[in-house]
């Protein structure tokens, strides 16, 4: 029997920030190791849903490379048979089966969308694409193609999954099994266990997630930050004036973001650095040893980083590139027949 599929994907549409590293690649480069020899594991760069908002389009193929090579810096294996990494824009087989799906989608299926509703918000009528309406439909294409049963992603991409469990079970119901339904949400996170991460919140304004698309760069640590530019947005973080270190995400929010950022990036539990600091009254001295442990982070990643070799990359995108379009092109064209578009 084939392995099970797992399949989850990342947009390259800006410079990767520690919040991204520790919520969702670090988790998914973990999956993919303590995963791959029971299931084949499928990491794809969501390069096509990476400017359904404005993006520097300069910078796109770089961010592109970039993305993977932090995910080898991280420890994603490329030798592994059963790990694949691709770019969806190199598998034309999903914008095909995404405008097959546009066209069973309902207009309010997608109008109710958090997703959509919290981005257009931010954007005036006329840069509201209609790439960022539909985005949900292209993200079923992607896993759909594959048969993934599994689609590791954060809570904001719930309800984009629970449509894309939908518009598989329509067309399977339509049209004989078509598709894989990927297992329900609850289950998925059972199988995966909560991720920890992302709770990273920004450093300026810890009421908000650090975010991607954020405008303050006083608030963010970028992968590529210098030490040195790491400790001094660590130092001015927003916190409060209680003089209590304590663990309180409601009342203070910035210094339960700092321990939360601390025992992540020691790989210490949240008990163990809540232990040492809590009650304590000097916020200047805990700050330095987030810092200090933020920039050395820094430090050995960013040396990683320039060890990664990108020919690897490149073969390993080949290889797998190949594989997936086969895969791809066999879904599509059972769905091309049962939809009338081939004999
Ligand atoms: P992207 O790059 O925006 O996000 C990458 C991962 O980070 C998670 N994430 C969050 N989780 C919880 N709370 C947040 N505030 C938060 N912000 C980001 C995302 O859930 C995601 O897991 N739609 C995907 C890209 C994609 C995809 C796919 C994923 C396209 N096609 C097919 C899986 C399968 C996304 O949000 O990327």
């Amino acid at each position: 029997m084939s392995k099970q599929v797992i399949l989850t994907g990342l947009r390259a549409n800006n410079d990767l920030h520690i919040g991204n590293y520790l919520g969702a690649l670090l988790p998914i480069v973990d999956m993919a190791k303590t995963r791959a020899d029971d299931f084949q594991v499928n990491l794809m760069v969501a390069d096509l849903h990476s400017f359904t908002t404005p993006v520097d389009h300069n910078k796109l193929q770089l961010q592109i490379m970039d993305n993977l090579r932090v995910y080898v810096a991280a420890g994603l294996p490329l030798d592994h048979e059963d790990i694949r990494i691709f770019r969806q824009s190199y598998v034309p087989a999903h914008t095909e089966l995404a405008w097959i799906l546009d066209c069973f989608t309902g207009m309010g299926e997608m109008n109710r969308m958090v997703q959509f509703k919290e981005k257009s918000s931010l954007l005036s009528e006329d840069r509201i694409s209609v790439g960022l309406f539909n985005y949900p439909v292209l993200m079923a294409a992607d896993y759909l193609l594959y048969d993934a049963s599994y689609v590791p992603v954060g809570d904001d991409q719930t309800q984009h999954l629970e449509y894309g469990r939908d518009i598989a079970q329509r067309l399977n119901n339509n049209f004989g099994e078509l598709f894989v339904v990927p297992k329900p949400v609850k289950e998925q996170h059972e199988f995966f266990g909560k991720d920890q991460g992302l709770r990273i919140k920004d450093l300026a304004e810890p009421s908000k997630k650090m975010s991607k698309s954020t405008d303050s760069a006083k608030g963010v640590i970028f992968l590529n930050d210098t030490a040195d530019a790491a400790r001094e947005k660590i130092m001015s973080a927003t916190t409060d004036s209680l003089g209590n270190i304590s663990y309180d995400k409601e009342k203070q929010p910035g210094v339960a973001n700092l321990i939360d950022l601390l025992a992540l990036i020691s790989g210490r539990s949240l008990d163990e650095v809540r232990q040492k600091y809590e009650g304590q009254a000097q916020y200047g001295t805990f700050k330095a040893e987030v810092a200090e442990a933020v920039a050395m982070f820094l430090t050995d990643f960013q040396a990683e980083l320039a060890k990664v070799d990108t020919s690897a990359i490149e073969a390993k995108l080949a290889t797998s590139e190949e594989q997936m379009n086969i895969q791809a092109n066999g879904t599509l064209l059972k769905v091309q027949r049962a939809v009338g578009l081939r004999a």
